[in-house]
């Protein structure tokens, strides 16, 4: 099978389309013909190993464990380990694993949910890391309430174009923040008001919310603080990425919620089967539809993680295989 391959830690130009072997499943493990998979911010980290967490996180010290990126994909099942209990060759799924950048993937059972039938394979490999970190970061670290005011910051990208979907059908009223050329889509996949950030910090603005869900934390958390009602609550989802600032804010955070009494929570995104069943459900009834910006061949693959890594994606990129 072909597959887009790496030996090293490295930028997108170690990457190169090679011939290898189909992978075996495991006795949990579905055998996937991939038909899409879709890029994330995490496939350049991985790739370069960079924060140096990543590396202390289990995916390699100075070799990267994994030699195929891509952590979503759809596709077909073309076979299943021998304890697979829900799945059977034939099914279409979507779901979580790394690999997703070749012709077939192995996927564990418990990170794959029968692929919506409304939706393309494309769109399907848009949903699970970015949907899953945008519907965990509202329901289950954000606590959102039917009628309460959140705000999305990164409303354009992979995560918030999901966060503002799911956030209206949780009923929520919802503002975006984005740059002006992304004003019309945010506002186009229901966002009720829009922030340009080139125009206007919101965190200087008389509105408060009870929820803040940031996905472009590129300053001090005290200034999202500022925007929150007396007990609101802002989620931590991205931006900055270095070691130093990452660590700094695992220590400092929880001190400067108790300081100034409202809540910062980060996290990492826990893919998990129910939750990508949940999402097959919004994605059925089309009440969510997955924000497609580009689509790439698998060997155009490290183009497409350069464009993403440039920071400024409007929703999903996609690999059509
Ligand atoms: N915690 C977790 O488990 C988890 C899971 C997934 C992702 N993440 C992290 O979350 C972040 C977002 O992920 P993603 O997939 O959404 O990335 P993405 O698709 O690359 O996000 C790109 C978007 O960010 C927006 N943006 C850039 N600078 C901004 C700024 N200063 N203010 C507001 N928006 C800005 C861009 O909008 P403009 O072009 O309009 O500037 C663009 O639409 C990344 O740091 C990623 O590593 C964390």
């Amino acid at each position: 099978m072909k597959a887009i391959f790496r030996t090293a830690y490295g930028s997108a130009d170690i990457l190169e389309l090679r011939e290898i072997d189909k992978p075996v499943p495991k006795e949990h493990e579905l055998l996937v013909k991939v038909c899409a998979a879709s890029v994330n911010p995490l496939d350049w980290h991985i790739l370069r190993g960079d924060p140096f967490l990543v590396r202390l996180m289990g995916f390699g010290l100075l070799k990267p464990k994994h030699q195929i990126l891509g952590a979503d994909m759809a596709g077909r099942i073309e076979a299943v380990g021998k304890n697979v209990t829900q799945f059977k060759a034939g099914d279409e799924i979507f779901g979580s694993s790394m690999g997703g950048f070749a012709e077939y993937a192995c996927i564990s059972e418990k990170r794959a949910a029968l692929k919506p039938a409304a939706t393309t394979f494309e769109e399907a490999a848009a949903v699970p890391v970015a949907g899953i970190t945008a519907l965990q970061s509202l329901r289950d670290h954000g606590r959102l309430q039917s009628g309460q005011d959140v705000l999305i910051n990164g409303a354009s990208g992979g995560v918030g174009t999901f966060a503002v979907q799911i956030a209206k059908v949780m009923g929520a009223r919802v503002t975006g923040v984005c740059s002006g050329r992304n004003v019309e889509m945010v506002r186009s996949i229901g966002a009720d008001e829009v922030i340009d950030y080139t125009k206007e910090d919101y965190w200087l603005s008389d509105k408060k919310y009870d929820l803040i869900v940031d996905t472009a934390a590129f300053y001090s958390v005290r200034k999202p603080l500022r925007a929150l009602k007396p007990a609101g609550i802002c989620v931590l989802v991205g931006g900055s990425a270095s070691t130093a600032s990452i660590l700094i804010s695992l220590i400092f955070n929880p001190l400067i919620s108790r300081i100034e009494g409202k809540k910062l929570v980060s996290f990492m995104a826990n893919i998990n089967q129910s939750d990508l069943v949940f999402l097959r459900e919004q994605l059925d009834s089309r009440k969510i539809v997955p924000v497609i910006d580009r689509k790439y061949s698998l060997s155009e693959t490290p183009e497409a993680i350069r464009y993403v890594e440039g920071g400024h994606a409007r929703g999903k990129v996609v690999i059509v295989i």
